[in-house]
């Protein structure tokens, strides 16, 4: 189902009859909010670097300003950036289904930010820190944070001296336990599956719509350009997570009071 006259209206049945929905969010999510995904996010200063050479543990032993610098950078334009109306959208959706849970891939927190309750961060936070060697949570507020696109030195665990990290999942790293074993039981058990800007690519989170297929669920893809996932999804709403998610709210709002 390609057209979106018939798609948003059988997306928002597929939503009205699903007890539980699950909305799986990737960096498309925050295009619309000005955040560049993942691999624009290597701009200015960072255009020289390959971004899936900054996130590893191995460039931030060898880099530690660099990589430390890097994600300092991506946290200002976050905290600059203005969740679009999507994010309200499924702040909304929220009130109209019985059970709703976001897993997100995004490190940015702008679906806990606008006020989504229920929110799985599966590659973990730019607002969390903790030490590299052995994991000694540092508070956010004490994390420095340059005015300018720069290099910068990471503080030090004021437990054991380690430098501090992002709190992120980096390539070759494991996803975090508890979370990951929630967001694969949610989407075993959910009817229904909203799948927002993500590509499918990034493993093992590209899997999550598999599951709720496999599992009866309706999956919906918000996206504007095919995926991987699209094959797999029972409805696709082509169009930018800012258009689509409202309109889909607003459908299920008219057909609630029908
Ligand atoms: N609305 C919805 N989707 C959009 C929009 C938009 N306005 N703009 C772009 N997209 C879609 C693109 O078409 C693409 O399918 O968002 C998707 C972004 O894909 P990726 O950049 O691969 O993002 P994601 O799937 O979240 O994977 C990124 O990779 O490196 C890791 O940890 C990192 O979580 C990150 C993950």
């Amino acid at each position: 189902m390609n057209s979106d006259g018939v798609a948003i209206p059988a997306a928002a049945r597929a939503l009205r009859a699903a007890p539980r929905v699950v909305v799986a969010t990737g960096a498309g999510m925050s295009q619309d909010s000005g955040i560049p995904t993942f691999r624009d996010a290597a701009r200015g200063l960072w255009a020289r670097y390959d971004p899936e050479e900054l996130a590893t543990e191995a460039a931030f032993r060898r880099h530690p300003a660099r990589v430390f610098g890097w994600y300092a950078w991506r946290r200002r334009l976050v905290h600059a950036a203005t969740p679009h109306a999507g994010y309200h959208a499924l702040v909304a959706l929220e009130g109209l289904v019985p059970e709703l849970a976001i897993v997100t891939q995004n490190v940015d927190g702008l679906h806990t930010r606008v006020g989504s309750r229920r929110v799985l961060e599966l590659h973990g936070s730019l607002e969390r820190f903790s030490c590299l060697d052995a994991r000694h949570p540092f508070p956010a507020e004490r994390a420095p944070e340059p005015a300018a696109d720069t290099e910068c030195e990471p503080p030090r665990c004021e437990q054991c001296g380690s430098p501090v990290r992002p709190d992120v999942v980096w390539f070759g790293e494991m996803l975090p336990e508890r979370v990951t074993a929630e967001a694969w039981a949610l989407a075993a058990s959910c009817r229904a599956m909203l799948v927002v800007g993500t590509s499918g690519l990034v493993q093992p989170a590209a899997q999550l719509p598999l599951i709720a297929r496999e599992a009866g669920a309706t999956v919906i893809e918000v996206n504007p350009d095919p995926t991987e996932l699209s094959d797999a999804a029972h409805i696709v709403c082509r169009g930018r997570a800012g258009a689509v998610l409202p309109a889909l709210v607003a459908a299920l709002t008219q057909g609630a009071t029908q």
